[in-house]
């Protein structure tokens, strides 16, 4: 009984603090619509491909790192999450690199932000966002059941 009242109190907690967000909170947060076309350019103009590839694109050879962006992934990226990799990036490490490197605490990725226009920036968005693919987990058809 105390543990159910507990748990009702946790919610109306949550609940409440859902409706009232902290100035730090992301709510209300929305960029304009990127274009395409001009992010593969901005990509090229920053040189992103000196450490990426972005599957299906093709792009100058990596000379570092060689990192793809992009491609099938079981796992969304969301648009805070991309805009974050590129404008803050040891806030989020790809699991690709984590997976090569071990305890990672800063991102070798140098930060553009004063290189790169926030148009820019919107526009790498929507390019990068364009080139990943959601894949649905598959069920096993080839399992054996005695
Ligand atoms: C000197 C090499 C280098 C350059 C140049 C570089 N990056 Fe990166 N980038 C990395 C590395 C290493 C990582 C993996 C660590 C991390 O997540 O920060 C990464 C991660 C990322 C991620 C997150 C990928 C994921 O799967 O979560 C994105 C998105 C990204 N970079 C975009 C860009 C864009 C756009 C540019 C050009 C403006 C750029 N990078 C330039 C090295 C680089």
């Amino acid at each position: 009984m105390k543990m159910h009242a507990f748990i009702a109190g946790l919610l109306m907690l949550s609940l409440l603090s859902g409706c009232n967000p902290s100035p730090k909170s992301s709510r209300g947060f929305r960029l304009p619509e990127g274009d395409v076309e001009r992010g593969q350019q901005a990509f090229t103009d920053l040189k992103c491909y000196s450490c990426h590839q972005v599957d299906g694109v093709k792009l100058p050879a990596s000379t570092a790192f060689n990192l793809t962006l992009g491609g099938e992934t079981r796992v969304v990226k969301t648009y805070g999450e991309l805009v974050t990799s590129i404008i803050n990036p040891s806030h989020i490490i790809s699991p690709e690199y984590r997976a090569r490197m071990e305890d990672v605490k800063l991102s070798p990725m140098p930060v553009h932000n004063r290189q790169m226009t926030v148009e820019q920036m919107i526009d790498l968005v929507a390019f990068l966002e364009s080139h990943y693919k959601l894949v649905q987990p598959e069920v096993a058809t080839d399992r054996y059941y005695p």
